[in-house]
């Protein structure tokens, strides 16, 4: 049973972010990860400066299955099933030892070793008290820590195979780096909770996937809360496009699995990101949503609490999870919309990447709020109404009327229900129009503004650049006037 735990799945970097887990479940303020070559016997440690373990506890850790998995988790508890620490440690290699120390007490240790177990005649399940004896001064560097738990990996059978080179050993080091600045970035540095994890004694800094506070950033939505019953949080975010990043930015910005890979939701549970990139196999019109060049730029944050394990499937890998049907509505949707902003930004280069100080964009409705129910208005600083209302003469009054009308007989249920049933999106923003059609509703607003506002041309092509749907086509407002 031991042997065939080994072959869940992790790699050594998700299983490093499992070890890391148990340490900021138990209020560690820093964690270090220490690679250790050792002439081509690697080992690996993992020093927390958490509130440690007494004896009871320590043995109660090193049994599969140490917690109930049905068993309700304070609310900043990484852990679920009771497995990670010897799942994580077993996919990786054949001896683990932890070392932990409480506030004030002694220390205390005990080890599995797969080798041992598995010796014929050996029966029963033989947990060792303390370190291997060649192994001692391996855990010193909890002497470093007032309270805490070491973890130590020994014989890597996993991690170095046969023809495994020093070299090798970096890069992986470096594929770790990376997937835990990415998993914990939430949790990381100033911005964050303030842990500090440190690989080799570095720093890790944090990998932020949206690009928060980025000048060049194209587009963030609010933050949702689900219907549906638990708080589940969502914000949509369309990255910059490449021409408002400089080439550092660029490559740091892709993440670890590169730009098509880490498109789509990131979903994070307490904070620890699980789940990067992928479109959680939405679904529309029968064809799944799919990562591809043309949407790599949107990026969606989802937050579930621990709360919601069993509803979301969470692995014990913590590396998968799935969207309950519930939900699979609303985030199609949210997805779709994301997905449409990010191809656009994609496809229309630094045109239509949004300038820092880039004018909000003139709609034709806007959404009022008030009292918690929502009115759609036509927008009568829209270009096209504005003209038409300024020279209407006598006509003003029921051309007044008459958006007024049309405002409070908006079909909100109608689009609604049709939005819902899992038909096609209705259509709008001249989606599938032919060109000629577009150009020809264009060549009436620039007579508006050129004729009866009095604009210069230079002028009116940046107005009609900032006009709803105009805006979306900045290559005909370019051939203006046609
Ligand atoms: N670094 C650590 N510091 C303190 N306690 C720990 C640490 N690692 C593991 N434990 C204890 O061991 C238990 C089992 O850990 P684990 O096998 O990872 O399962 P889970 O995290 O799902 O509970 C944890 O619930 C915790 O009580
Ligand atoms: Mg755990």
């Amino acid at each position: 049973m031991a042997e065939s735990l080994r072959g869940l799945g992790y790699s050594t970097a998700t299983a490093l972010a499992d070890i890391v887990d148990n340490s900021i479940s138990a209020g560690a303020s820093s964690v270090d990860i220490q690679f250790e070559w050792n002439e081509a016997d690697p080992y690996i440690t993992i020093l927390d400066d958490g509130r440690g373990m007494d004896d009871a506890e320590l043995e109660n850790a090193m049994q599969l299955g140490a917690r109930n998995p049905l068993e309700e988790r304070s609310v900043s508890d990484l852990g679920r099933f009771g497995l990670g620490l010897k799942t994580a440690s077993f996919s990786q290699g054949r001896r683990l030892t932890v070392a932990s120390r409480r506030k004030g007490e002694g220390k205390v240790c005990l080890r599995w070793d797969l080798d041992l177990l598995s010796v014929p005649g050996n029966e029963g399940w033989h947990l060792y008290e303390g370190p291997d004896l060649a192994s001692i001064s391996r855990l010193d560097a909890l002497e470093n820590v007032p309270h805490g738990t070491l973890v130590l990996w020994e014989k890597l059978d996993r991690v170095a195979g046969q023809g495994f080179t020093v070299q090798d050993y970096l890069n992986l080091q470096d594929e770790v780096q990376k997937h835990l600045a990415m998993t914990f970035h939430r949790l990381l540095g100033s911005g964050g909770d303030g842990l500090l994890l440190t690989l080799n004694g570095q720093p890790i800094a944090p990998w932020d996937p949206f690009m928060v506070g980025h000048p060049g950033k194209a587009w963030a939505s609010p933050e949702y809360t689900l219907s549906g019953g638990s708080d589940i949080r969502v914000q949509c975010h369309v990255l910059p496009h490449k021409d408002m990043l400089k080439s550092r930015e660029l490559e740091q910005a892709a993440g670890p699995g590169g730009w098509i890979v880490q498109q789509g939701f990131y979903i994070y549970r307490n904070r620890r990101l699980l789940v990067a990139g992928g479109w959680m196999g939405l679904e529309h019109a029968g064809r799944s949503l799919t990562r591809d060049e043309p949407h790599r730029l949107a990026r969606i944050r989802l937050d579930i609490p621990n709360s919601a394990d069993a509803d979301w499937k969470i692995d014990i890998r913590k590396s998968s999870a799935r969207v309950p049907v519930r939900f699979r509505r609303q985030l199609l949707m949210l997805a779709q919309e994301a997905r449409e902003k990010a191809r656009r930004v994609f496809a229309h280069r630094g045109q239509w990447s949004p300038a820092p100080q880039r004018q909000p964009v003139v709609e034709a409705w806007v959404a009022e709020k008030s009292a918690g129910a929502t009115r759609y208005r036509i927008s009568r600083e829209h270009e096209a109404i504005r003209s038409l209302l300024d020279r209407s003469g006598p006509l003003r009054k029921e051309l007044n009327a008459l958006l007024r009308i049309i405002e409070e007989t908006v079909p909100v249920q109608r689009i609604w229900l049709d939005t819902a049933e899992d038909t096609e999106t209705p259509t709008n923003g001249f989606s599938g129009a032919p060109e000629p059609e577009v150009l020809e509703l264009m060549q009436i607003t620039w007579g508006n503004l050129v004729e009866h506002r009095g604009f210069q041309p230079e002028e009116a092509r940046a107005r009609m650049l900032l006009m709803a749907p105009f805006d979306r086509f900045p290559d005909l407002v370019a051939k203006l006037p046609a």
